[in-house]
């Protein structure tokens, strides 16, 4: 461009041949730094004039050094093209314009001569030649690119700020509404999300917010509704419990009221007296059995577990059964040899079988059939199916109790270990008897499992930890050092007397007392007198605990028997720190305090 310039410019210049009009024209051209050398040359080829930069050699007159007939070619070839050109010699670029006149006149006789003007024609009367510096040129490409890669520079560091702020922008409240959604989740409720646009996720937030809300509402409503249904869950279970329990009761009293009005008649010899008495003491073991029931379940009869086998409370238990047997049903019984030890509780152990007994004999009561028991060992291994939180590995005594009755219909298998489940008519079954059995089972770390296939019959199967390896069955009884003499403390006079003559029919010499201070004067008096103390531990002036820790100091080896209403009122470290042997619960019976006694001496 700059040469087309200085050919343009140097038009006249070049027709006139003038010199210093030429060195105008150059002249111009060196405001631009990087022009080293000007030069214009006439149609000839003739170098009009020339002018170079300060400190740009002589010798350096051209790139190809083009000198008169090289600038006449020069001139030949841009001329028929009418083109500038420029030529690249690595350090330097030399750029050619021709310089041009344009005439309506093609020559000075048409000037004068021709009536009318010709179509413009151009005529080149020169050349000019600009050699550039590429050192200079590169220098400024060089500040040029720098400032195009800083601007570059400085626009993405720009742009990437905007992005930045835009999207910290844009995120943020979606950062809050994703985490108000995950404590939401997590189950505060209550969580709400600040509102801070009016955008889509302002009302995302609003609606989140509303939806929140809404959802603390229906927990409130929920809590509110679960505490009524707790609630008239537990006066539906209180009302059934109160209405078997108040069944059962009846019962025994209409039975005891019933035979003690009989004892009464004047006609009643001593044989029906004998019978009426009998009925009476059936009556009441029925009364004591439902308390039983009743403190198991609701978890106030203190569990006391010892090594023992319980070959002989099954047993027992079943014989017990054989009374209410209808005609139809067999019992069939089948113990393994060599059975150990596991630890039980022999009157907890008698309410499985005896729950289970009955259910069994209740479902064949229609058409008769047969209750199988069973007791084995089995070993149960890693991996084994039975395995679950309940049932560990190792070795397990399996009860199996069996019968042909009616079996447990599909529909109600998952509800019979419920408390109060029961199909039986209203005031026959509490539907205690399985949540007992299930409750026994549990704390003795054991599992019951059953399977029912209806009209063919049920099996329910009880898995108890073996209480020790190497504890074998020996065929002989532990030994048992029997009291002679008993001391039998109780505040009130009436359960003394009955106490001491229970005690006595059993074969025992009994001294009774109704004080806790007389008692421990009548210890004191001779502390080897007595070989065994039964107290009632509520006593006004010496608790049975004070009695006992008062004995204890004489006498750590006396055995000291507790009797309680409810033990749940003593705790294990109480019971151990006072060196109480056993606890029993009131009513005493013959059996009961006569098993407690075993117990204590084969200790
Ligand atoms: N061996 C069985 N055969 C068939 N059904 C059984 C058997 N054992 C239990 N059931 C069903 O399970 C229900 C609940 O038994 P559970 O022993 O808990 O209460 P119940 O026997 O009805 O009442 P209760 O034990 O107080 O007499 C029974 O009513 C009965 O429907
Ligand atoms: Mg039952």
């Amino acid at each position: 461009m700059l040469a087309d310039i200085l050919a343009h410019g140097s038009r006249i210049g070049v027709f006139s041949e003038n010199e210093s009009l030429l060195a105008t024209s150059i002249q111009a051209v060196f405001q631009q730094p990087e022009v080293e050398v000007v030069s214009i040359y006439n149609r000839q080829g003739k170098l009009l004039r020339e002018q170079r930069a300060v400190g740009v050699a002589a010798t350096k007159r051209t790139a190809e050094g083009t000198e008169g007939d090289d600038i006449l070619s020069k001139l030949e070839e841009l001329s028929s093209s009418l083109s500038s050109q420029y030529i690249d010699s690595g350090e330097s670029m030399e750029f050619w314009s021709l310089v041009t006149i344009s005439s309506t006149y093609p020559d000075a006789e048409s000037l004068i001569i021709a009536d009318h003007p010709q179509p413009t024609q151009k005529r080149v009367i020169g050349i000019a030649r600009i050699i550039v510096g590429k050192a200079a040129l590169n220098r400024r490409l060089n500040v040029m690119m720098a400032n195009s890669v800083l601007i570059g520079f400085v626009f993405l560091v720009l742009g990437c700020i905007i992005i930045y702020i835009l999207t910290i922008r844009i995120t943020r409240p979606l950062n809050r509404l994703t985490s108000g959604v995950q404590m939401l989740g997590e189950g505060n409720l209550g969580e709400k999300v600040s509102v801070e646009t009016e955008d889509e996720i302002g009302r995302l937030a609003l609606a989140f917010n509303q939806m929140s809300a809404s959802l603390q509402k229906r927990e409130t409503e929920k809590t509110q509704l679960e505490a009524q249904l707790r609630l008239s869950q537990r006066m539906e279970a209180i009302g059934s419990i109160a209405g078997g329990i108040a069944h059962d009761f009846n019962n025994v009293l209409a039975t005891i009221m019933g035979y003690a009005q009989m004892g009464r008649l004047p006609k009643a010899d001593e044989g029906s007296m004998k019978n009426h008495f009998k009925e009476i003491i059936q009556a009441c073991y029925r009364a004591r059995d439902l308390v039983v029931q009743i403190l198991v379940f609701s978890r106030r009869q203190k569990l006391e577990l010892h090594p023992a086998l319980i070959q002989p409370t099954v047993e027992e238990s079943l014989g017990m059964l054989k009374g209410p047997l209808p005609d139809a049903v067999t019992i069939q019984q089948e113990y393994e040899p060599g059975l150990h030890y596991i630890m039980s509780n022999a009157t907890q152990v008698h309410q499985i079988v005896d729950n289970l007994g009955r259910n069994a004999i209740h479902a064949m009561t229609e058409r008769g059939g047969t209750l199988s028991v069973k007791l084995c060992e089995i070993e149960i291994g890693e991996g084994d199916p039975r395995l679950s939180n309940e049932l560990q590995p190792g070795r397990h005594q399996l009860l199996e109790i069996s019968d042909t009755g009616h079996g447990i219909p599909d529909t109600i298998k998952d509800s019979i270990f419920d408390p109060f489940f029961t199909t039986k008519e209203p005031g026959k079954g509490t539907g205690m008897g399985l949540s007992v059995v299930h409750g026994i089972v549990k704390s003795h770390g054991g599992k019951i499992e059953f399977d029912s296939t209806p009209a063919t019959g049920t099996e329910f199967r009880i898995y108890f930890p073996v209480h020790k390896e190497g504890a074998e069955q020996t065929d002989a009884a532990p030994s048992v050092t029997r009291p002679e003499n008993i001391l039998f403390v109780d505040d009130e006079q009436s359960l003394v007397t009955i106490g001491t003559k229970l005690l006595q029919s059993l074969g025992f010499s009994v001294v009774g007392k109704t004080d806790g201070i007389d008692a421990l004067e009548a210890f004191q008096s001779d502390p080897d007198q007595f070989d065994l103390i039964i107290t009632d531990n509520m006593m006004p002036k010496l608790t049975g605990l004070e009695l006992a820790r008062e004995v204890k100091r004489k006498r750590p080896d006396l055995p000291i028997i507790v009797c309680t209403g409810f033990s749940h009122t003593m705790s294990d470290s109480t019971i151990e720190e006072h060196g109480i042997d056993a606890l029993v619960t009131k009513p005493l019976t013959s059996e009961g305090i006569s098993a407690t006694i075993e117990e204590v001496f084969a200790e």
